[in-house]
């Protein structure tokens, strides 16, 4: 049956608040509540013979495998490479005995992907990926199917299969720590517990659509928009350029905090809107001290932090969004609705084609 939009004005607006709903299905499948214990679906791999990974996607579903690489070295300590897929597969990469490569794709249509994938089949990889479309070639030529239960995604701008995807992936690193014997059975069972609270937290992250809806007009009329993260926020950071681009049509980069002084800090004058993504933690005080470089350069600072992160730097921000705290293998999942939803209404206050914007299709089939 087709897809209907039902009460929301845009099937982007609907599939951002379908995340919690699809993100618990997805998790269903990987999470096993009662014996506190994360397994994935029907595979008798034995992941602590794997001694390297390997990620490759495009668009949206790269920047879940970035996340991935720092959730993978950090829990599982896993050496992580990661590419693109259209660099990747014209660069002769060397892929040696023991590596798995991870392949992330909504459609499991993508061409680039496709390719990178055969060329790792070819090096002996074990296969693996996660993918939203279970009928799909990708799903096919795969020795191992991660999938994503986020159903259909019609917005050419991706959302909810990238949270999926990050529940996906969340669950393959713990598990890939579990068997490389550096998760213990504890740290198990209280990641299985704040697993089972995605769904609250997605919804809480969700009570702020408002807020953010009023804070569109400050960043539409804006020709550049920065936004910065460290560690797993950077690729947060980057998605949430990549949405705003996508839709709004506005230039946005997404940088590394730390790399900030390395250039675009140049572009920095009070007609640039800096989007800083800064969860309480052990980065805090490092992405603040970036962001006090941007505010006193005129920069018009958006925060993204939790009551404890905006109590301590808020002030002398343009606006903040209070997100709850999360696990740190739960966070990018709940920061990702704050950055959809900004892009969103930017988008909506700017008259885009939301859904279908220029120059862009849902699925690139072709080089
Ligand atoms: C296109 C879409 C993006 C998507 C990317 C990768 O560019 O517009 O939203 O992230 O392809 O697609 P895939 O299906 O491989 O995840």
């Amino acid at each position: 049956a087709a897809v209907e939009k039902g009460n929301y004005r845009h099937y982007m607006q609907k599939e951002i608040f379908e995340q919690p709903i699809v993100v618990a299905q997805t998790l269903q499948s990987y999470v096993r509540p009662f014996e506190g214990k994360i397994a994935l679906p029907d595979i008798d791999l034995d992941l602590a013979g794997v001694n390297r990974v390997t990620i490759v996607a495009c668009g949206t579903s790269f920047y879940a495998g970035m996340v991935a690489k720092y959730w993978i070295e950090q829990f599982a300590r896993v050496p992580v490479d990661i590419d693109v897929a259209s660099e990747f597969r014209y660069r002769d990469p060397v892929m040696e005995d023991g590596g798995l490569a991870l392949f992330i794709s909504q459609s499991g249509e993508t061409a680039d992907t496709l390719a990178a994938l055969a060329y790792a089949k070819e090096q002996k990889q074990v296969i693996a990926a996660v993918i939203n479309v279970p009928t799909s070639t990708m799903a096919r030529e795969a020795d191992i199917v991660l999938p994503t239960h986020a159903g259909p995604e019609i917005g050419v701008a991706s959302t909810k299969a990238f949270t999926c995807q990050l529940a996906v992936l969340a669950a393959f690193a713990a598990n890939l720590a579990r068997a490389k014997g550096k998760m213990s059975e504890e740290e198990e069972a209280d990641l299985v517990a704040h697993l089972r609270e995605v769904p609250e937290t997605l919804n809480q992250a969700l009570d702020h659509d408002e807020d953010i809806a009023s804070m569109a007009h400050l960043v539409a009329p804006a020709r550049d928009v920065l936004y910065l993260g460290r560690g797993q926020d950077y690729p947060l950071a980057m998605e949430g350029a990549l949405k705003l681009k996508e839709i709004s049509y506005i230039h946005a980069e997404g940088y590394a905090s730390g790399e900030m002084k390395h250039g675009p800090i140049a572009l920095i004058d009070d007609k640039v809107p800096v989007i800083v993504l800064a969860p309480s933690g052990p980065l805090f005080e490092k992405t603040v001290s970036n962001m006090q470089e941007v505010a006193a350069r005129g920069g018009k600072i958006i925060l993204i932090s939790d009551a404890k992160g905006i109590a301590e730097a808020g002030e002398g921000c343009m606006a903040t969004i209070e997100m709850p705290e999360a696990h740190p293998l739960i966070q990018p999942i709940v920061y990702a609705v704050p950055v959809q939803l900004l892009a969103y209404h930017v988008a909506v206050a700017k008259g885009t084609d939301v859904d279908q914007p220029r120059n862009l299709a849902k699925s690139v089939t072709v080089e």
